[in-house]
């Protein structure tokens, strides 16, 4: 089956990925910041809701205060579930935008609105829209990355772990596919399940840096290594790859593979769970082509980083940067999340990150 793609490049230009600036304070000032989230945190009876590639500050405290750290689709569904009035998402802005979609009774804040993501930005909803016009026979199916406007437009949502069990299901249906944004991404679900499929040309600024030949070079240095590849990495990466997974899948591969040594490749952020999960196990990043060559973020996204101890404080003390989605939108952009769900609950597919991956 040959895969159709779009003309246009929505490659994020590099003047406009932000530096990767992570936030760094005194013990003393660590400390006391933390003391006052908790304490706005019960106030506001509010709950925090991490991604793996935030802080380890803002982890552990998700855990320690009743929180949930995860992937993007269950830290909306543990928002879903839990009795709170108040969703702090720790994230990039599509994960604000779904927790809100899924909980439009609630108030949904984030430390920083800024926070963003590359295939979000690649992917414009107006021109998104006239994309899917132009191929009205196909089915469209989105990445969780993508605006509330995007996911709008779709007739599904899917995450990493979901998409290729959701496109091979479709295929088999005899449906023709445009898939949106991660072009990667797309190849990788193209290439597992057959379909026929239009694929948008997006990519994540961080994953999109992973090198193939570099990491060749690595495997030979570290034999007994295992790798593990986010399927937003390109194809000459993930095909060196020993399990190719979600977050929540590479963190359930590390502790449960029998090897000692693991090359990762995806956001730096996701070892401080890896180490958790399997304590006594190296984690050694994929090779980028380093700082001032091609990469910006070299491993670590500059919008997931946006997320620090003291701008939470300031958004929970003040109740800034909440989050606000149309209400139309909402009942659109539903549609496509429910039926992921549904899909998920009728196959038992675990789509669901769980701190115990
Ligand atoms: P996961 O859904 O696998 O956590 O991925 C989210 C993401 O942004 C990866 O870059
Ligand atoms: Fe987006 Fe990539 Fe950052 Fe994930 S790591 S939020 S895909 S830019």
């Amino acid at each position: 089956m040959q895969t159709a793609i779009t003309t246009q490049d929505y490659r994020l230009p590099p003047e406009q990925v932000p530096e990767t600036v992570v936030e760094t304070l005194g013990r003393d000032e660590r400390d006391e910041c933390i003391r006052q989230i908790k304490c706005l945190l019960r106030e506001h009876n509010a709950v925090l809701v991490a991604h793996y590639y935030t802080d380890p500050d803002l982890q552990l405290l998700a855990d320690e205060t009743g929180g949930h750290v995860s992937d993007s689709l269950d830290m909306a569904r543990f928002g879903h579930e839990s009795d709170a009035d108040t969703l702090v998402v720790c994230g990039v802005r599509f994960m604000g935008e779904t927790a809100k979609i899924l909980n439009p009774e609630k108030r949904v804040l984030m430390p920083d609105l800024h926070a963003d993501c590359s295939l979000d930005l690649g992917c414009p909803g107006d021109e998104f829209t006239a994309f899917c016009d132009r191929h009205p026979d196909h089915t469209v199916v989105v990445y969780a990355n993508t605006s509330a406007a995007v996911k709008a437009r779709a007739d599904w949502m899917v995450t990493s772990g979901s998409a290729v069990d959701v496109v091979r299901h479709l295929a088999e249906r005899g449906e023709k596919i445009i898939w949106a944004p991660d072009k990667y991404l797309g190849e990788y679900v193209q290439a597992q399940s057959g379909a026929d499929m239009v694929l948008w040309q997006g990519s994540c600024i961080v994953h999109e840096e992973f090198k193939g030949r570099e990491l060749e070079e690595l495997k030979q240095q570290h034999p007994g290594a295992r790798v593990l590849v986010h399927p937003e990495s390109p194809a000459p990466v993930i095909a060196q790859a020993d399990v190719v997974s979600s977050t929540t899948g590479i963190i359930k591969a590390a502790r449960e593979l029998d090897a000692d040594t693991f090359i990762v490749a995806t956001d730096r952020g996701i070892f401080y769970k890896m180490q958790q999960a399997a304590p006594d196990k190296t984690f050694i990043e994929a090779p980028t082509a380093g700082r001032g060559a091609t990469c910006k973020s070299c491993g670590h996204c500059p919008w997931m980083a946006m997320n620090s101890l003291t701008k939470l404080q300031t958004t929970l003390e003040s109740g800034a940067n909440e989050v606000f989605v149309d209400a139309d939108v909402i009942r659109r952009a539903r549609l496509p999340i429910k039926r992921l769900l549904d899909f998920a609950a009728q196959r038992k597919q675990p789509v669901y990150g769980r701190n115990d991956a």
